[in-house]
């Protein structure tokens, strides 16, 4: 070791060794100080990134589309006719394709209030929700 070839030039060998014994202590401590300061912090930026991701795991079609479009839609998709809102499980609705009814989600302007804050996935999702209410 570097630390003691130097040391041992510097003083008698017992308390040399002594010396080394300390400061290889004070290291170690140092060491594990080091070690927990880093789990603390490892375990900090975990749940920085996890938490929120946490709540994304919630973020299934089913969960977004009773949060977002429910109150419109209905839970079932059957829309209200007499509030002019239309059906997600008509035949309509069904025969439209993925990239139609992901456009219809994100660009109506009847959508603004809720389509903004959609991530594109999410917005996947709630078109792969939609195919399963018209399955039912
Ligand atoms: C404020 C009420 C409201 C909310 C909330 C809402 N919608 Fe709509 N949605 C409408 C209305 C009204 C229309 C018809 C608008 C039009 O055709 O311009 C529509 C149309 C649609 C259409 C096109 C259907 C068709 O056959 O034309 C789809 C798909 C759709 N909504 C999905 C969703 C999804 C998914 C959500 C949740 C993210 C959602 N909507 C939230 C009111 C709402």
């Amino acid at each position: 070791m570097v630390t003691f070839a130097t040391a041992a030039t510097e003083c008698g060998e017992d308390h040399c060794f002594h010396q080394i014994g300390k400061i290889q202590t004070e290291r170690k401590a140092i060491m594990k100080m080091t070690k927990i300061a880093m789990l603390v912090l490892t375990i900090a930026v975990a749940l920085f990134i996890l938490i929120p991701s946490l709540s994304w795991a919630a973020d299934d079609g089913a969960t977004l589309f009773k949060a977002k479009c429910a109150a419109c839609h209905g839970a079932d998709g059957a829309g209200k006719p007499a509030a002019k809102i239309p059906s997600l499980v008509s035949d309509e609705a069904k025969k439209a394709s993925d990239d139609e009814l992901a456009k219809d989600i994100t660009e109506k302007p009847k959508h603004a209030g809720v389509a903004k804050a959609l991530a594109p996935d999410q917005v996947k999702m709630l078109v792969s929700y939609i195919r399963e209410l018209q399955k039912k």
